[in-house]
């Protein structure tokens, strides 16, 4: 739905123009998977698939919500009720967002919300940092509360760890929140650095493959907390703040210390080793090496799958079958146990691996995948 679209159907809703139009993106992540609980370095990029929001400011104390995406009608709810675990609806992530700034101090007296959004759900395309980020956006500029980038992300962060009950990193929302277009973001999510490493695949002649297994995934069930607890456990073991502080080069060594915690000493080895391929990654694209980066994104992925043990079947088939069609590169994307997969191809193969896939999942029983190109799109920002 284009700016205007949503803007006729605030009217609608709550009889007057809004204020504004935000938008902000869901994301894929190139390398970098499940290294941000654990101060590790990250590489998304954003899509050109948004939430959009029209906002206006209201006094009394309400925020009125409503998704074109759900059925249903507009939500009220009272911002002075608003408490964490209190709403299990998708509801949750844009009142944990008005939570989590007016508990950090910030002066925000209601809001009316009309949302719309292209970005798939339960597709590990962040459709949940999107919208937080945007209802973010929408009322630091409103209010004018003059927060960062970085700081809108931490927030929307809180929303979803502490109101929503998800332990996520702090990935998605700065993606979404931070991203530029032309652009991967290589993020330290130990402080917050980040460089924006030019990323324009077409000018090379090649493609990225995003591929939506149609499994659908959650991070609030258990698995994705089970992980970050062995890795906060294999921290304390080896005696770190956070696996981090690991250097590849002592990986061994650590291993070696680990003994027989066999699940920990998995997990760290994928942490340590995925937080090298980042830092490959990134060099390799700044000497123009684009081609290279294949082979490290299917190590990623390869590690996801045996040691840190969070791909699927289908996700699994995605790699194989377009390696075999000859994709250079093919990796699981986001948090696993479904969602997407990325490959990347030359121009000239999208189809043949496209069509390579698809026949994979038709002969395994497996339902039909949805898939597209990724162009590395801009961050959240007005729209009008
Ligand atoms: C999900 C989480 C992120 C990150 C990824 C795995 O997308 O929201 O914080 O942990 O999984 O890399």
């Amino acid at each position: 739905m284009g700016a205007q679209q949503v803007r006729d159907v605030f009217v609608d809703l709550y009889g007057a123009e809004p204020e504004g139009v935000w938008s902000a993106p869901g994301r894929v992540n190139l390398i970098g998977e499940h290294t941000d609980y654990n101060d590790g370095f990250v590489m998304p990029f954003a899509l050109p698939h948004v939430t959009t929001a029209a906002v206006s400011r209201r006094t009394d104390g309400v925020l009125r919500l409503h998704s074109a995406d759900v059925d249903g009608g507009v939500v009220e709810l009272a911002l002075d009720a608003l408490a964490p675990g209190s709403d299990r609806n998708w509801t949750a992530y844009p009142a944990g967002v008005v939570w989590a700034l007016r508990e950090t101090g910030h002066t925000v007296t209601g809001a009316d919300i009309h949302l719309s959004s292209t970005v798939p759900t339960g597709a590990g395309l962040s459709s949940s940092a999107a919208l937080e980020v945007v209802v973010a956006l929408a009322l630091d500029d409103l209010y004018e509360l003059g927060l960062k980038r970085w700081q809108l992300a931490r927030l929307c962060q809180r929303a979803e760890n502490v109101y929503v009950g998800a332990p996520t990193g702090i990935m998605d929302q700065t993606a979404s929140a931070c991203c530029q277009a032309g652009h991967a973001l290589f993020l330290d999510t130990r402080d917050l650095s980040q460089k924006q490493i030019p990323f324009d695949l077409a000018a090379e002649g090649l493609r990225l493959l995003v591929v939506d297994t149609q499994v659908k995934h959650a991070h609030s069930g258990g698995e994705y907390g089970k992980r970050r607890a062995g890795c906060e456990k294999g921290a304390a073991l080896l005696g770190v703040d956070a696996l981090r502080d690991v250097p590849y080069e002592g990986l061994d060594e650590a291993l070696a210390r680990l003994g027989d915690e066999e699940e920990v000493r998995r997990l760290v080895r994928h942490i340590v080793t995925e937080n090298h391929r980042v830092e490959r990654v990134v060099s390799l694209l700044e000497s123009g090496d684009t081609r290279a980066i294949g082979p490290v994104l299917t190590e990623g992925h390869a590690s996801l799958r045996d040691d840190f043990r969070v791909s699927a079947p289908e996700l699994d088939l995605v790699v194989d079958a377009a390696l075999s069609a000859g994709a250079l590169g093919a990796r699981m994307t986001g948090g696993g146990f479904g969602g997407s997969a990325i490959v990347l191809v030359e121009a000239t193969d999208v189809e043949t691996v496209t069509k390579a896939v698809t026949e994979a999942f038709a002969a395994a029983d497996f339902t039909a995948p949805r898939v597209f190109e990724a162009v590395p799109s801009a961050g959240a920002r007005r729209v009008s």
